[in-house]
């Protein structure tokens, strides 16, 4: 599939077929597009925990309050994204320009697993609401937890269209307009 169209594939499922297998070498090419993805000082400050059966099944329930999220326990895996310390590098780099380089990391290394889950023709669908305390109490592990992603494949969902802000709403070109400093 070319770039544009894989983007175009990709969408959040919430209506997982829960009889269907994900075979584990799909999951092995998602983490490896995983594990090539950018990041600051290539710190690459995260790790992928792949939860299957009755594991998935807990953290999927971990994800469920308020009524959201009541799909995911159809997803045969989970996937618990946790952050991982930064390198001394980004440490530095993040302290001096205060900025917090791990979440812009995890969300990079999280679309690069998203979009090989697409290529692969399965679903998936990023969460980010779920109880955290319960998440590490099920995995075992103190690390915060920033993300959770179904994965499974979808059952009678057509592609949607995407709404999103116009390009004007989010982007323009800078050259030489005068630009008002705030400082
Ligand atoms: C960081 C993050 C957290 C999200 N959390 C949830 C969630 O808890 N439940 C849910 O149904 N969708 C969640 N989503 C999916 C978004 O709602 C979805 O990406 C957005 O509406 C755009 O739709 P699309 O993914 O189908 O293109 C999350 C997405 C991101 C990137």
């Amino acid at each position: 599939m070319d770039f544009i169209s894989l983007v175009e594939a990709r969408q959040s499922t919430r209506k997982f077929d829960p009889e269907k297998k994900v075979k584990p070498e799909d999951i092995l090419f998602c983490l490896e597009a995983m594990r090539l993805s950018p990041s600051a000082s290539n710190a690459q400050p995260y790790f992928f925990h792949v939860c299957e059966a009755e594991k998935a099944k807990q953290v999927a329930k971990a994800t469920q309050s308020a009524g959201l999220n009541r799909f995911s326990t159809d997803a045969p895996v989970q996937i618990v994204i946790c952050e991982a310390p930064y390198n001394a590098t980004a440490s530095l780099g993040a302290r001096f320009r205060n900025q917090d380089y791990r979440s812009v990391d995890i969300g990079i290394a999280a679309i690069h697993f998203v979009l090989a889950a697409a290529e692969k023709g399965l679903g998936t669908c990023m969460l980010g609401w779920f109880d955290e305390k319960r998440i590490q109490e099920i995995l075992g592990v103190s690390d915060r937890i920033r993300l959770v992603i179904s994965v499974g494949y979808a059952k009678d969902e057509p592609l949607r269209r995407k709404k999103r802000k116009s390009l004007d709403q989010l982007t323009d070109f800078i050259a030489n307009k005068e630009v008002s400093s705030s400082q």
